[in-house]
């Protein structure tokens, strides 16, 4: 078990029972970069930010890319596999169990979320994604039967093709997960609805979780 293979920062819970915050940024963010959104999705949670392996011209990301939304398809499955096994070896250091992880990604990191979401299922059970597109068709449908995932997606976003969120969503409902997809009146930027979106939906799985 390995956790030196991403730079990361993990700060534990202030609030006992609270989730654990899976912090994944966009294009050219840290470790640290969504830390002071993430008490505005689930107040009291541990956060475990993890900078992306890819530098782009200085510019963190957790993949390669060869142009603008055209990702480089083998450079994705490896660097999602290594990223799904820092994910568990993570658990295990820091102590945490998967089912209590939520994985909330910005972009880029909503996509590496989402590529490991079809690639190895089971490694996120429950994830937030921002502004997300579809990395990649699976070979194989993965086996997301108990997992959910809100996608949170903007009307105005030119970087994001509506139709690879679409197929995103379809994919994964395809596959057995429960997915809420939200279409708001945004470009690509962050707005206070998908924080106020993300924290609902979180209190809900939270509630349901402890209900059930
Ligand atoms: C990506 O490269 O993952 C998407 O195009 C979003 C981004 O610009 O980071």
């Amino acid at each position: 078990m390995t956790i030196d293979t991403h730079i990361h920062e993990f700060v534990p819970a202030q609030t006992p029972g609270t989730p654990t915050l899976l912090l994944l940024h966009g294009t050219g963010g840290d470790e640290q970069s969504l830390f002071p959104l993430a008490p505005r999705i689930a107040p009291g949670a541990a956060m475990l930010g993890v900078r992306g392996n890819v530098s782009e011209h200085g510019s963190n990301r957790y993949f390669r890319r060869i142009a603008e939304g055209v990702f480089d398809i083998d450079d994705l499955i490896a660097r999602t596999q290594a990223f799904a096994d820092f994910v568990l070896s993570a658990s295990a250091y820091y102590g945490f169990a998967p089912s209590s992880l939520i994985a909330v990604g910005y972009s880029n990191g909503a996509n590496i979320a989402a590529s490991t979401l079809l690639l190895r299922p089971g490694v996120i059970q429950r994830a937030v994604l921002f502004r997300a597109m579809l990395p990649l068709e699976p070979e194989q449908p993965p086996a997301l039967q108990g997992t959910q995932v809100l996608i949170t997606a903007g009307r105005f976003d030119n970087l994001i093709p509506h139709e690879s969120t679409d197929r995103l969503a379809e994919i994964l409902r395809d596959s057995g997960a429960d997915v809420t997809l939200s279409w708001q009146n945004v470009d690509h930027r962050l707005t206070q609805d998908d924080l106020h979106t993300a924290h609902q939906w979180i209190a809900h799985q939270t509630g349901a979780q402890k209900d059930g």
